[in-house]
């Protein structure tokens, strides 16, 4: 089915991503800065909690070229043929993408700009266009149709799909209209029984809407530089805080502590003052409103979504009709 999960640092561990795939989607694990024996965990539980293609997500900017080979090697090394890289954001060079490719995976990498986007299609990989209506991290600065739009005018061959502010098969059905495959989400799948985000995060998700976002670049400690959309906080509203600890969290075992503008995101493991943390959340809010099962995401959405061999006869009959 042409419907991705986001493969959310801290909030999409093994549960959801495996539900999300056992449901007939594409569920995703985030990677983050997992690596190491901590990386071999995750992979573990991944490959044992469902049968179907699941990916593992990483980000190139955050871990450093180096690091991403390590977390690279390790997926490629630790898993069978049918869990997938999903990377966010471009790698410094294409190696990571030849790497992936010629060892049989399928590679989706998520984009914003139509060059990034054109760059990666050439490695066969799925193009997912984010738009600036997305929650988390933001990869450029055009509206998630528009963008798509213009990928479909240079690519109308590429597997495109379509990530920002869907929160409802109607949003989702506007996506595809402009020309996406599929549809790619996040928040919606933030509010899973099966997501790892903490309480106090998915009921603050149900209740808000898109006027309760905000774009900022405050939430910087360990992941500076880049502008991310959040739920607005004491934090947003009054940027000049003292940078202290405000919580205690738990990564794979390990203890860290939450400094005020921490990019970690607040999970069932974190606790302290939650309401000032990094809630990442798209426009998309606006249409979640009720918390449920990773399966009820995926069947709601599948209703408008084709399925992935229709889009691949279309776009086998569409090669064919060029040549
Ligand atoms: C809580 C949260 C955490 C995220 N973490 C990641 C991540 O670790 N890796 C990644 O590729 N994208 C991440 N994203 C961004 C998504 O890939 C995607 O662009 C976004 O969720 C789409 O917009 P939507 O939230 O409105 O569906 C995150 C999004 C959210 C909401």
């Amino acid at each position: 089915m042409s419907l991705l999960q986001a493969g959310m640092g801290g909030v999409a561990g093994a549960e959801l991503a495996c539900a999300v795939s056992n449901a007939g989607a594409a569920g995703c694990a985030g990677g983050y800065k997992l690596v190491d024996g901590a990386l071999s965990a995750l992979l573990d539980r991944l490959t044992a909690g469902t049968d179907r293609p699941v990916g593992l997500n990483l980000i190139p900017e955050v871990v450093g070229p180096d690091e991403l080979d390590r977390q690279v090697a390790q997926v490629l090394d630790e898993t069978p043929e049918r869990v997938y890289v999903s990377l966010f954001g471009m790698p410094d060079d294409d190696a990571v993408f030849e790497r992936v490719v010629a060892a049989g995976r399928r590679l989706v990498v998520q984009v914003g700009t139509v060059e990034d986007g054109a760059r990666a299609a050439e490695w066969g990989a799925v193009v997912v266009a984010q738009g600036i209506e997305a929650g988390g991290h933001l990869l450029g600065r055009s509206q998630r149709d528009e963008l798509i739009a213009a990928l479909r005018a240079q690519l109308p061959d590429a597997c495109l799909a379509a990530a920002g502010g869907i929160g409802s098969p109607a949003e989702a059905a506007r996506a595809v209209a402009a020309g996406a495959d599929g549809v790619l989400l996040g928040t919606a799948f933030v509010v899973a029984h099966e997501s790892r985000a903490h309480s106090y995060f998915k009921a603050a998700v149900t209740t808000a809407d898109g006027a309760d976002t905000v774009i900022t670049d405050l939430y910087e400690i360990g992941w500076p530089g880049r502008r991310h959309r959040v739920l607005s906080t004491a934090v947003t509203r009054d940027p000049g805080q003292a940078k202290t600890f405000i919580g205690r969290t738990v990564v794979e075992g390990k203890p860290y502590l939450v400094p005020r503008f921490s990019s970690a995101v607040p999970t069932d493991a974190t606790s302290g003052r939650i309401e000032e943390m990094a809630m990442y959340c798209g426009l998309s809010c606006g249409a979640i409103s009720d918390e449920i099962s990773a399966a009820d995401v995926v069947a709601e959405f599948a209703r408008v979504l084709p399925s992935a061999e229709v889009v691949e006869n279309k776009r086998r009959m569409e090669s064919n009709v060029r040549r």
